[in-house]
């Protein structure tokens, strides 16, 4: 059978499950996912609902659409729910994007980002990072005429770094209208800057190009169950909604979402959580002369100095059951991210990595 040469040119996920670790995973953080485990309500809502699952799930989640909607001070029909925020990213590409069309992105970004534009045939123009940040003034510039989507990370994944208020609005007055700006939200219940951008506000106020999303994946410890949202224009999600599967959330995700929301106690100590866990992995990572960027997320990425040397140092680590990230094929080669775990984990990370880089030298 003849295959598609973009989607040819990309690796198999299939594949990369199956790459067994060398040694048993003591520490997992690679995924950022919640140290804490789920939101204790959202466990609760799931037991009480496992005697439905025979049936199908609302395929139009109302429930949480309502509950989402009413947090976020929008109207239901501006909230569409998915399998997780990975399954909305695919499908805007999918119901958006032509063969040939730009899409604007940073260099150094989520790695859905490059794999979804690529099964697109798109083309991408990758932005260089300043500081860790997206580079806003200079993702303008790149717009052209045959520039579909800008896709913007904030906070960004993998530097936790973000972008302010201020840096955005100056972006969104110089996008034309027909530029549709995806804004991916999925750490921000973690970001601590007090001029954060309010792009729900926009949509709020009748902006019509842009898209958020959102997750239950990170803050709500809802990562294995598949759950997240995209806000926009109702006429919008309409048109991205014809591409979904039918029934893609499923009955315990939905119950669980609408508990999690109202977990207050659970995302305070999770916020929580994750500032220490930064000021912790900040101090100790400059102790072995390293300099982490500035994260406002659950996971910090740091420089280790040399192309290739995350690949390494990720191979020393896996090898005494630390599993952490090497961001060569993000587009940031020599800088590894390591999400925030227990605090014994955090522990054993930083004696692990300080027994490798010292191995190194
Ligand atoms: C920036 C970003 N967007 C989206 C996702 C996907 O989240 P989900 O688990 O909801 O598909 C992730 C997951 O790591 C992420 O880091």
């Amino acid at each position: 059978m003849q295959k598609k040469p973009a989607i040819a040119a990309l690796s198999s996920m299939r594949s990369a499950r199956h790459n067994a670790p060398p040694v048993p995973v003591v520490a997992r953080l690679s995924a950022n996912e919640n140290p804490l485990g789920a939101s204790p309500k959202a466990m609760a809502a799931v037991q009480d609902a496992i005697t439905n699952m025979h049936r199908y799930a609302d395929p139009n989640t109302m429930q949480l659409r309502a509950a989402l909607a009413t947090q976020l001070g929008v109207t239901p029909d501006m909230v569409l729910c998915a399998n997780g925020s990975d399954e909305l990213i695919l499908l805007t590409a999918l119901v958006y994007l032509n063969p040939g069309d730009e899409v604007v992105m940073a260099n150094g970004t989520f790695i859905s980002y490059y794999i979804r534009t690529q099964l697109m045939d798109a083309v991408q123009k990758r932005i260089p990072l300043i500081n860790g940040a997206h580079d806003l003034d200079a993702m303008a510039d790149a717009i052209t005429a045959n520039t579909k989507m800008v896709l913007i990370c904030n906070p960004n994944n993998p530097t936790g770094v973000t972008n302010g208020a201020a840096e955005m609005q100056r972006f969104l007055a110089r996008v034309p209208d027909s530029v549709l700006v995806v804004v991916d939200e999925a750490y921000i219940e973690y970001a601590t800057r007090s001029d954060f951008p309010d792009m729900i506000a926009e949509i709020r106020n009748g902006r019509k190009n842009i898209l958020v999303l959102r997750t239950f994946a990170k803050i709500y410890g809802l990562a294995g169950l598949r759950l997240g949202y995209a806000v926009a224009d109702p006429d919008m999600l309409d048109y991205i909604s014809r591409a979904r599967p039918v029934f893609d959330v499923n009955c315990l995700a939905m119950v669980a979402g609408v508990a999690a929301l109202t977990d207050t106690e659970h995302v305070t100590a999770s916020q929580l959580h994750a500032n220490q866990s930064r000021a912790y992995f900040q101090h100790e990572l400059s102790a072995l002369g390293l300099t982490p960027f500035a994260s406002e997320t659950n996971f910090i990425a740091v420089p280790i100095g040399g192309e290739g040397s995350d690949a390494q140092i990720v191979r020393a680590m896996a090898e005494r059951g630390i599993a952490i990230n090497g961001l060569g094929a993000w587009g940031l080669p020599g800088i590894i991210r390591i999400s925030f775990g227990t605090p014994a984990e955090n522990a054993l990370c930083i004696s692990v990595l300080r027994e490798v880089l010292q191995q190194r030298q």
